[in-house]
């Protein structure tokens, strides 16, 4: 199920996206189904895996992300404008550019806003040389300045998109960014940098923009993929026209994606200001604790309550009622969610819900079978829990938890 498979995959390949599935699970899933589906919902849609790969399949699709970083890539994905010969001419005009850049790029492009996107007096780690981010807003500025066609415009932006991490002194380590080995002498120039985006462009995405150019899509997922909070935002989907949704959301494991793409949040301005910050992790699925939440009741379901009443007796100076509100917060918008579902669903429509399980306090939530239970409380029959593999739990939970269940929860309607 995994993204990786997706790392040398037609325009799947623009940008790796650790969290994202393969496109081999989309189709698995059209090829089990005893219907041709005609609309379906992705309501955490990621980098696009499941609104691309059906759109490949002629299929409608509604989808939802909250991220201003994920919605860009995935609309850019979607996009299929593109053609050879404006590709063609827009590479060249801004590799002309780059070869005769500003000497203070920072007088005319804006540093991304925080107080360690570069060495200051007193810093000890920072995230980017100073070569490199200039580098980078280089080519942010030549996209700006040279381009005058919004789709393209975004394309090349996804592809600076695609090598910022590579040019900082970070790597994506789990739930967090984390400093590289031997950052602090490894240190590209701007001509560096400029190339590695110049070569991205001259490779994947001119080989793929020659595919592009050549389809003609039957349907235009794009139009129906909007930014913001699903749960705020799902009214835009008409009500009992879904046959088929295909997701996986955040699992409750306190991962706030807002971190994991910090980088590309702020280089790209599409975050400015530390408000900014908190509105988006505000908007996003309760499944961190990077926000405090109100106190929130459990959901009234016995499995989630066991698993609250264990965590309690297992109480240790490191308890922290945040998570136990977050864990409950999740429950509840998964109600909330579920509850939607049931009102867009058509019936005989199919949902595939792919999470893992988490632990906490030496406690396993089988988030799995919370998630059907919740399910069925809405009206929808779960068919089928299937597992996907196991994954590694946390090494504070490991001497007491195993491994943890990723499933995908086949649910009828
Ligand atoms: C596990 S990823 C989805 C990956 C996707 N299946 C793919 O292949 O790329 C979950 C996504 O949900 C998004 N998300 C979190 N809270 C959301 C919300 N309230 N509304 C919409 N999207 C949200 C996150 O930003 C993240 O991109």
């Amino acid at each position: 199920m995994q993204f990786d498979k997706n790392k040398n995959v037609f325009v799947h390949r623009w940008y790796p996206f650790v969290e994202g599935y393969s496109k081999e699970f989309i189709e698995d899933i059209l090829n089990e189904l005893p219907f041709a589906p005609t609309c379906a919902l992705e309501p955490f849609c990621g980098s696009g895996t499941t609104p691309v790969e059906l759109q490949n399949h002629g299929i409608k699709c509604y989808s939802f992300e909250v991220s201003p970083f994920m919605h860009l890539l995935s609309t850019v994905k979607l996009g299929r404008k593109y053609n050879v010969e404006t590709f063609a001419h827009y590479v060249k005009a801004v590799t002309n550019k780059l070869s005769r850049t500003s000497r203070n790029i920072r007088k005319i492009e804006t540093l991304p806003f925080g107080d360690t996107i570069v060495k200051r007096e007193y810093s000890r780690k920072w995230n980017f040389h100073d070569t490199a981010i200039d580098g980078i807003l280089d080519i942010r500025h030549a996209i700006r300045t040279i381009i005058d066609d919004d789709d393209y415009k975004n394309l090349f932006t996804i592809a600076l998109a695609s090598i910022i991490v590579q040019a900082s002194n970070m790597f994506r380590n789990g739930k967090c960014l984390s400093y590289k080995k031997g950052w602090e002498t490894r240190i590209f120039n701007r001509k560096e940098i400029h190339n590695f985006f110049l070569d991205k462009l001259n490779s994947i995405f001119a080989e793929d923009i020659r595919i592009i150019s050549q389809e003609n899509p039957t349907v235009h997922n794009s139009e129906i993929c909007y930014l913001g909070d699903v749960r705020k935002s799902i009214q835009h989907v008409p009500d009992g026209e879904i046959d088929l949704i295909i997701t996986s959301p955040p699992y409750l494991n306190s991962r706030d994606y807002t971190d994991i793409y910090m980088l590309e949040l702020k280089v790209l301005q599409l975050i400015n200001s530390h408000e900014e910050l908190r509105a988006l992790r505000k908007n996003t699925l309760r499944s961190h604790v990077q926000v405090s939440y109100e106190r929130i009741t459990p959901i009234d379901n016995g499995r989630l309550k066991a698993c609250l009443s264990e965590m309690s007796n297992n109480t240790s100076k490191t308890w922290n009622s945040d998570i136990i509100n977050m864990i409950c917060a999740y429950f509840e918008d998964m109600q909330f969610l579920f509850s939607a579902f049931s009102k867009k669903m058509r019936k005989g429509g199919v949902i595939y819900f792919n999470v893992a399980n988490s632990a906490y306090y030496g406690v396993e939530v089988p988030v799995d079978y919370i998630i059907a239970d919740i399910a069925e409380s809405c009206g929808f029959r779960v068919r089928e829990i299937r597992k996907a593999r196991d994954l590694k739990t946390s090494p504070q939970q490991s001497d007491k938890i195993g491994k943890l269940r990723e499933s995908v929860i086949v649910i009828d309607y």
